[in-house]
């Protein structure tokens, strides 16, 4: 059986955390996290790309393609998670499982950061564990993209 292919998807300024707020999102830098995220999941034996823009639309191209070329999405949309129904309705149309996460504790920060458009349309969410929740997200991916059928 093949291994799951997985896209980890970051959006806007999530490649400028080691600059950003270190109290909420740590004092590592983007490419430390995609090497960390690399080694999770290799352990878990899932084949992940890991990909960021800048660019709201780039986003939702990036999901309208997602089917073809992953098995599962694990998406950090950063502050569009709270208000883009544009990258919504992109991920509506994937087929495929995702789940959501976040470095920082959202639901304990603003109001504004409480909301997340994404939430009921991901299997599951993950937030406030920093590095770490990356590992716990891609587990739960696992587990849904086996419970899904074919790759797991
Ligand atoms: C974030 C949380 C968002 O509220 C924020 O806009 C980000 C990063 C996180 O990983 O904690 O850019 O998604």
């Amino acid at each position: 059986m093949r291994r799951p292919r997985i896209d980890v998807m970051h959006g806007v300024n999530l490649d400028q955390i080691g600059r950003r707020n270190r109290e909420h999102y740590g004092e590592f830098t983007f490419t430390e996290l995609e090497v960390r995220v690399k080694n999770f999941a290799r352990e878990l034996e899932i084949d992940a790309t890991f990909w960021q823009t800048n660019h709201e639309g780039e986003f939702c191209e990036s999901l309208h393609k997602a089917a073809d070329r992953a098995d599962g999405l694990l998406l950090n949309p950063g502050a569009w998670t709270h208000y883009s129904y544009a990258i919504r309705d992109a991920l509506e149309l994937t087929a495929v499982p995702a789940v959501e996460v976040h470095l920082s504790a959202v639901d304990q920060r603003e109001e504004w950061r409480r909301v997340s458009v994404i939430r009921d349309l991901c299997v599951a969410s993950v937030q406030g564990k920093g590095l770490e929740g990356y590992r716990e997200a891609l587990e739960l991916l696992k587990a849904a993209m086996s419970e899904g059928g074919d790759s797991g």
